[in-house]
């Protein structure tokens, strides 16, 4: 059988990182991408994975490259190409850089893989997306930004500290735009089944969603000079695994709505299954009023990014 094959565009930081987890994991060769000027320091990244491979005893190909000819066949291609933010930048502010790297993407991914599902890491995530999806012309399920499954993982670790249980055991959802109006959803979290307000105070929970909605922001300040990498690898991690192995997993992830939680037309972070046909469908669920009203704040907010691009 024919390995799979993952394409990531952009060697910065995610994209090593995502390298080196699906060598580990030895699920699929990889094709980075980056600028011609950019790309030795990624190729040297590749080889020294390339000569950790010994060591595991995974037999993959690794390459690293700036002719997008070599994502032909891809069937994952991971878009992190674009500036991250530096301390006391919101993800908002790297819009119009990164949306003229999003349009050059888009062109040439829908050029050489026409096919692939495709997950967009870029910032801000739910207009990167939103721009890809116009721009391609992708059909909906073809297209995913990673949003909640990098804010749900930051929500179950601060409630796991908090409680001083497993992470395994921790079930929760975050929905809406990531950013700051982002909704780390308190009443249907749980711990092996157990209500979450059983077992924390009302105040430990407001901390909780405290954090968790700025959680980026303090990885970036601590960082310095970038935002997180570990965390999103591993999220999009996740992602790619549900959809190799048609898993059906439940991940909030940004995704194109047509009228489901009220917004129609536009990337949201939603409830997402995401399995062999990519994201396979949105799921709905009644909200509480607070919710509902929430869910307004934070699509208002993506809608008004949306429209800065003029898509
Ligand atoms: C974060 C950035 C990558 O949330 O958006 O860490």
């Amino acid at each position: 059988m024919q390995r799979r094959k993952i394409a990531i565009i952009g060697g910065g930081q995610i994209g090593s990182i995502l390298t080196l987890m699906a060598t580990q994991k030895e699920l699929a060769d990889v094709v980075l991408v980056d600028l011609p000027d950019q790309v030795n320091p990624v190729k040297g990244k590749t080889l020294d994975i390339d000569h950790l491979r010994p060591h595991i005893g995974v037999d993959i190909n690794l390459s690293a490259t700036s002719d997008y000819q070599n994502i032909t066949g891809a069937d994952v291609v991971i878009v992190t190409a674009g500036i991250p933010r530096k301390p006391n930048m919101s993800r908002e502010d790297l819009l119009d850089i990164n949306l003229e790297i999003i349009k050059e993407v888009a062109k040439k991914i829908k050029q050489h893989s026409p096919d692939a599902f495709i997950i967009i890491a870029t910032n801000p995530v739910d207009t990167m997306s939103y721009a890809f999806q116009r721009l391609s012309g992708f059909p909906r399920n073809q297209v995913v930004g990673l949003s909640g499954a990098l804010d749900t993982g930051r929500f179950q670790y601060f409630i796991a500290e908090e409680t001083g249980l497993s992470v395994k055991d921790v079930s929760c959802m975050v929905m809406g735009g990531h950013g700051p109006t982002m909704m780390p959803l308190i009443r249907t979290a749980s711990i092996a089944g157990i209500p979450i307000t059983n077992l924390l105070s009302p105040q430990q929970l407001a901390n909780i969603v405290k954090r968790t909605k700025e959680a980026g922001t303090e990885i970036v300040n601590l960082l310095g000079n970038g935002s997180a990498f570990f965390s999103s690898a591993a999220s999009i991690m996740e992602m790619i695994e549900a959809y190799l192995g048609d898993k059906k997993r439940v991940i909030s992830s940004s995704a194109l709505c047509r009228g489901e939680y009220g917004v129609d037309g536009y990337y949201l972070g939603v409830p997402c299954v995401i399995g062999a046909d990519g994201m396979e469908r949105v799921i709905e669920v009644e909200l509480t009023e607070d919710e509902k009203m929430a869910l307004n704040t934070t699509a208002e907010a993506v809608s008004a990014s949306i429209s800065q691009t003029g898509l």
